[in-house]
Formats: C-alpha cells, structure tokens, sequence
C-alpha cells in the first residue's frame, strides 16, 4: 500500500486510536508527525482488509499499530501478522506478511546524493554498479540501492545499527525505470551481522519520482503468498495500487 500524505482525513479520530491521537499530539518535529502519521494512514489502510471478519471490515480507528522496543512497528492483538512501514516526501508504504515471514519495505525520493554518501556505504560491487551506470539512471540507482539496505535491515529487524555494507544488493542494469516489480539480488554478510540469517528475495519499482523496495524472507515467497503482498512469486505486475490522487 503506498499513499500520499495529502490524502489523509484532516479528523484524527476517524483513523487514530486515543493512544495514537495522544502519541500523535505529544510529537513535536513537524516531519516526524508528517511522517509517523502518513505511516498509520498507510498501514491501517493495508491492514484494513486482512482484519475483515463475516460481519464486515473493523474502522480504522480499531486497527492499533505500536512499535516493538527495537523501532519495528506491530499490529496490536493480532500476533499473526508481520507490518513494515516506510515514509520519505509526501508518500508513505507499508506490507504486510505472516508474522513468520521477515518483510521490509522502504520508499525513497529518487534525489542526487554525494559521491561521499556512496563511497561511505556501498559495498565494492554496488559502487562499481553505480561507477558503470549511465548518467541519467545514476540517481535512481543510488537511491534504490540506499533503499534495499533499508529494507533489508528493517527484514532483519536490526536498522541502521549495523554497517550498511552488511547487505549487498545488485540490479540488473536497467535503461528505463521499472514500473512494474522487479527482481534484485541480495546477499547478507554473516559476519558483519553476526548471527544466522534468513536467505532474502528483493524487489523493486518507481513511482512518479520515488523509488520502493521491498524484502521478503525467500522461504515465504516459495510456499505462502505473503498477506497483503504482491504476488511475487509469480513476479506479476505490482500488486502495489497507485498513488490516490491529491484531494
Ligand atoms: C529502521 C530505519 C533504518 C528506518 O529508517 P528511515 O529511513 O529513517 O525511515 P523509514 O521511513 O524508511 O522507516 C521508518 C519505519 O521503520 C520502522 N522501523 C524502525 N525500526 C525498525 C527495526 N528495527 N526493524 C524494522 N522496522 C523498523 C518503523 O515502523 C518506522 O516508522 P515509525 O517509527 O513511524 O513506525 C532506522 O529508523 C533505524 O535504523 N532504526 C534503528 C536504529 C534506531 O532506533 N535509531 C534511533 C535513532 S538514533
């Protein structure tokens, strides 16, 4: 589910518990109540349907999103599901998954970033990956490169607080920007991360300006559809709606 800020109900209580309406109101960085709260817009609306029982589908206001003690976001009262949230400009998204099934998502806006930036925190083959690039595909590339790490390390539940070279992705080149889901590898240095790890499928897309990705644990992928997921094992089209319009 990916949304645009612009599009969120202007009345809190329609889609915020009264503890996200208190969180909410004690937060006092005007991007993180942009963002935590385009993040719940995103995520009750991907939960919404999974929660649909025979007498209908709960308010979104009933749907309560808390973060675990490590930043991970969880779905209140139903252990069953894994969330992931991710915000960046005026859009936000959020996957959903067996609770079983390690998931990240994470969006970014395709911007220029230094070459300082990349020779900080790419692996070796990721840099050489953007040293071999075109020039007008160079951005997008670096921000969907950026963008697998994070959605890695939010799979792994670890964030950035482990060296971003533990995670090295690698794109098929690419003349045009996908529009569609599409396949990246990924591969998870134990030893900088230091514990067993699950084997993870990427995937990738644009979005009118923003780069996605999303992770996913490859055992998943092969025998359940992850709930609220595109149909990646089939690699279809995005399962992902478009953005609403702006109101
Ligand atoms: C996870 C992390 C990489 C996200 O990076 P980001 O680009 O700033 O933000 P994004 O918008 O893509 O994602 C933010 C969401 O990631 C999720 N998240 C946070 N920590 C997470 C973790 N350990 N595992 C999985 N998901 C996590 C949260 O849902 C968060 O949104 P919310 O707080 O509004 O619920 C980053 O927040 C991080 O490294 N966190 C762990 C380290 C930490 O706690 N640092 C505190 C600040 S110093």
């Amino acid at each position: 589910m990916v949304v645009d800020s612009r599009e969120i109900p202007a009345k809190m209580e329609e889609f915020l518990t009264p503890w996200e309406q208190r969180h909410w109101g004690a937060l006092t960085v005007d991007k993180r109540r942009h963002d935590w709260l385009a993040g719940r817009w995103a995520a009750k609306r991907a939960l919404q349907p999974l929660l649909a029982t025979p007498s209908g589908v709960p308010p979104l206001s009933a749907i309560a999103i808390i973060n675990a003690p490590d930043g991970a976001p969880q779905v209140a009262d139903h252990p069953g599901i894994s969330l992931t949230i991710s915000h960046a400009g005026t859009r936000a998204a959020a996957a959903t998954a067996r609770a079983d099934c390690p998931i990240g998502i994470d969006i970014e806006v395709i911007a220029p970033r230094t070459p300082a930036f990349v020779g900080d925190y790419f692996t070796p083959d990721e840099q050489q990956q953007v040293h071999l690039a075109p020039g007008y595909v160079r951005d997008t590339l670096v921000n969907a490169i950026w963008s697998a790490k994070e959605s890695a390390l939010k799979a792994l539940r670890v964030g950035l607080r482990v060296d971003t070279r533990a995670v090295s992705c690698r794109f098929d080149p690419f003349a045009s920007l996908p529009k569609t889901w599409t396949p990246l590898a990924v591969e998870l240095d134990a030893a900088r991360l230091g514990r067993g790890l699950p084997a993870l499928s990427g995937w990738w897309r644009t979005m009118r300006g923003y780069v996605l990705t999303l992770m996913l644990g490859r055992e998943c992928e092969s025998s359940q559809r992850p709930l609220g997921t595109p149909d990646l094992s089939a690699n279809t089209p995005s399962g992902l709606p478009e953005l609403c319009p702006p109101k």
